[in-house]
């Protein structure tokens, strides 16, 4: 029997990245008795990195409307997004963000004082028909750090509990099918930690780290959606790979679209400022899919800057000092760091690079983990939520506008705490936990720490992140991505060799790092698996052989399942919601998506 720790809350979140603690604030604002359980320290978390802003139709810099947010957001998902979440998305994003401000949010501020709003790509006025719209809200450039320190000290200051650097193994289940709490290890003293809870929030963010070269943390290893894999329930949409057009060549770290929008610009070897042939009405600022197949396919033919004809550049050298110190000073600084490069005096040398995870866990809009059970596609699955980046709701469908990352966080964060709040009453009692309730988990973790097979965690973890960066990146074909799930799979298989030097519990980060390489393979497979099964192009999935949206094929999102023992990925499908949560806006009807 495994020496557990056991804790009792209402609601325990797993993560504290924006939308964990938005999740844990909103559930302690109810009464609820709250804990954050999380493996850093919670200012630490990766959207500390988030820079250009959050999306919300303020209307502080001229005319805007959430209907037209949402109008952009339907398009910018090439309409697989769900249409009564990103109406819930939208109309609730302005109360959001005055909530942030209110909380003390160091927002920057125009000539009038109001929050200052940028332009970011694919936002517009008047359903796509007007000019571009300053709608993103913005601390300067460094709108996570700002966001993630209110929120931090909200959440502090309503007496949630936070439980920092615990490593959390894996989903408590029940036999009916729900949710019941999770297990953890405490990696500075090697204890080992039972919480039950009513409600279990998942809030583990993206996995990135599944590719050679992406903005995310070292830490974004997809947890939550492996514990989800884990416990027999699938992910959706996860061939929805987000390649931001600005990652800093070599090095990966991101550079804002605020830069672009701002008045940045792309050019390629020529001096040509190319994507005014690409998206001929926005330009630089079309939506991230677009302008990073445009690069990548200025580079192929033969037009790409530097040695190697390899990577564009992008533009600031053209702006105000003033206006850079005052709106980019974040990456003014990375780009000095990491390219060398004064962005007053030079161009800084950009690729498009890993950056967002449209799919993850399914859920509902309150944030409820849904999954398809006899003729309804969104069963509940009881106590278990998920929200941020590691879930699905779907507002992103298949390609997400800059900016909208950061307002899904807060707004779908705050509604699961209302949802919470509605359905849990506080302090109720639970069922005791079985006895052996999560000893499989520790015994999971004790393979892993006992392995001694002759491939070390970095070799396999290098393996699998150069495999999906040639096979499964911003442009796919059959046969590439036919070879990708054979070598994933085959990744898969030497997990049983890999080897653990480390066999000590105390800040054994090798050990941290083998558990979260079996969280990213378990992603990557479902992943790579389910780009290849899609036979058309769509947002960010740009399929060679199938260049062409299918709409009367695929207008519906991917349900992928994998048993991580055998490595078996079993596809399904759910439908797309062709519905609006309210009446005040009709089902927006899909068109060709151009800009
Ligand atoms: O470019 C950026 O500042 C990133 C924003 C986002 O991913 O939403």
């Amino acid at each position: 029997m495994t020496n557990w720790i056991d804790h009792t809350y209402d609601v325990v979140v797993v993560g504290a990245g924006g939308s964990g603690l938005r999740a844990t604030l909103g559930a302690a604002q109810q009464g609820l008795k709250t804990a954050c359980v999380t493996k850093v320290f919670p200012t630490r978390s990766h959207t500390v990195a988030a820079q250009g802003g959050i999306a919300a139709s303020l209307g502080n810099m001229g005319p805007d409307d959430w209907r037209w947010h949402m109008y952009d957001t339907v398009k910018g998902s090439d309409w697989l997004g769900d249409q009564d979440s990103i109406e819930y998305l939208c109309r609730h994003a302005p109360d959001a963000v005055y909530e942030l401000e209110q909380w003390g949010m160091p927002f920057s501020r125009n000539e009038d004082g109001k929050i200052y709003q940028r332009p970011f790509g694919g936002h517009t006025t008047e359903y796509g028909e007007g000019p571009p719209v300053q709608r993103t809200c913005a601390a300067a450039d460094r709108t996570g750090h700002a966001m993630l320190h209110t929120l931090y000290g909200q959440s502090v200051r309503r007496k949630a509990e936070f439980f920092v650097e615990y490593f959390v193994l894996d989903l408590i289940m029940d036999d009916q099918g729900a949710c019941r709490g999770i297990t953890a290890w405490k990696l500075d003293d090697g204890t080992l930690h039972r919480f039950r809870a009513q409600s279990v929030v998942l809030a583990t963010g993206g996995y990135g780290r599944i590719f050679f070269s992406c903005t995310s943390a070292h830490t974004c290893t997809g947890d939550g959606n492996a514990m989800v894999l884990r416990a027999g329930l699938p992910v959706q949409d996860t061939e929805f790979i987000q390649f931001h057009p600005t990652g800093i060549y070599g090095a990966g770290c991101l550079i804002t679209e605020g830069a672009r929008g701002e008045g940045g610009y792309l050019t390629n070897s020529e001096g040509e400022r190319f994507m005014e042939r690409y998206a001929p009405s926005v330009k630089d600022l079309a939506p991230r899919d677009m302008v990073s197949r445009a690069m990548v396919m200025e580079i192929r033919d033969g037009r790409g800057v530097g040695k190697n004809a390899d990577h564009i550049f992008l533009h600031l050298d053209h702006l105000d000092p003033k206006v850079l110190a005052a709106r980019l000073p974040g990456i003014s600084e990375t780009a000095k760091i990491f390219a060398g490069v004064d962005v007053t005096k030079e161009p800084i040398p950009v690729i498009p690079t890993c950056h967002y995870n449209m799919g993850g866990i399914q859920t509902n809009y309150h944030g409820e983990v849904v999954i398809k059970k006899g003729k309804d596609p969104d069963a509940v699955v009881p106590g278990l939520m998920a929200v941020g980046e590691a879930g699905c709701v779907s507002v992103h469908g298949s390609n997400r506008l800059g900016s909208n990352s950061l307002i899904d966080l807060v707004v779908f964060g705050r509604a699961a705490g209302l949802r919470l709040g509605e359905t849990l009453k506080a302090n109720a009692s639970q069922p005791e936990l079985p006895k052996d309730a999560g000893d499989q988990h520790f015994a999971r973790l004790e393979k892993a720490r006992n392995a001694n097979g002759s491939t070390p965690t970095a070799v396999i973890r290098d393996r699998l992140q150069r495999t999906m960066q040639e096979h499964c990146a911003v442009f796919r074909t059959e046969e590439s991505l036919a070879e990708g799930v054979k070598k994933v799979s085959a990744i898969h298989e030497t997990l049983k060799d890999v080897k653990v030097s480390d066999r000590t519990m105390i800040w054994n980060t090798d050990l941290v790092e083998t558990l979260e390489l079996e969280n990213l393979v378990a992603n990557a497979m479902v992943t790579v698996n389910s780009a290849h099964n899609r036979k058309e192009s769509r947002g960010a999935h740009a399929h060679e052989d199938h260049p062409e949206r299918d709409d009367k094929k695929w207008m519906k999102h991917t349900l992928a399942y994998c048993d991580l023992e055998s490595g078996k990925v079993k596809i399904d499908y759910r439908p797309v919601h062709d519905y609006t949560m309210t009446d005040e806006i009709d089902y927006i009807k899909p068109k060709k998506r151009v800009y």
